[in-house]
């Protein structure tokens, strides 16, 4: 087998590995069983706006696939911040993506969490938290919040696994998009998209 291809699926099954032991160490706060696939990642990257000139605000980037997309779009290092609560993933991101802005902490306490970045606006927002794991009223003030931070208009991308949106209607605060339904990924994903009419 050809070195470079070895050498791909190798760091393809250290992805996989590094993900069960987060799975394995709190399956509720990883919420998927394997990473997402590139065309998920790819898929959720291509909301944003590479002209904008604002932040793009990431959230529970994991083992880093979709880190990786954004990045991908053109966006530079320095204009990602990206929220992992995970330390052992937040340390793995650190060394893999020089100049990303990462934070170890928790995306639903943005306030503390952002730091020097709380007062900016961002872009977009693309999410992978697993919302399925948190009560309703959690997932409502994140995206409240999420929303107060991007402009009118701007998305805040969320992958999840379930038939129906993680988030309820609620036409007079937000609107509600199904973005794709991605087959190639483990399970197969939802995409959807939510912004400020
Ligand atoms: C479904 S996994 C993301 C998978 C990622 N796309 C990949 O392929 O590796 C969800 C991620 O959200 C992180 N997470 C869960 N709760 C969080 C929170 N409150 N704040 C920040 N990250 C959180 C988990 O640690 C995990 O890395």
């Amino acid at each position: 087998m050809e070195l470079r291809l070895k050498e791909r699926l190798g760091r393809k099954f250290d992805e996989e590995i590094r993900f069960f032991k987060g799975w394995i160490d709190g399956p509720k706060r990883v919420g998927a069983i394997c990473p997402t696939s590139s065309i998920t990642a790819g898929r959720m990257a291509s909301i944003v706006d590479t002209t904008s000139c604002l932040p793009v605000l990431e959230l529970g980037p994991g083992t880093g696939i979709i880190t990786k997309a954004i990045l991908k779009r053109g966006i530079a290092p320095e204009n990602l911040v990206s929220i992992e609560y995970s330390t052992d993933f937040y340390q793995h991101l650190v060394r893999t993506f020089s100049g990303v802005n990462f934070i170890n902490g928790d995306a639903f306490d943005l306030e503390r969490t952002l730091g020097a970045w709380k007062d900016k606006t961002f872009d977009s927002v693309v999410s992978a938290i697993p919302l399925l794991s948190f009560p309703m009223e959690r997932r409502i003030a994140l995206l409240e919040d999420l929303l107060g931070r991007i402009p009118a208009g701007r998305p805040v991308m969320q992958i999840t696994y379930g038939p129906v949106s993680p988030i309820i209607a609620n036409p007079d605060r937000y609107r509600i998009r199904h973005y794709d339904f991605v087959v190639r990924n483990i399970p197969p994903a939802q995409l959807w998209t939510y912004s400020r009419p």
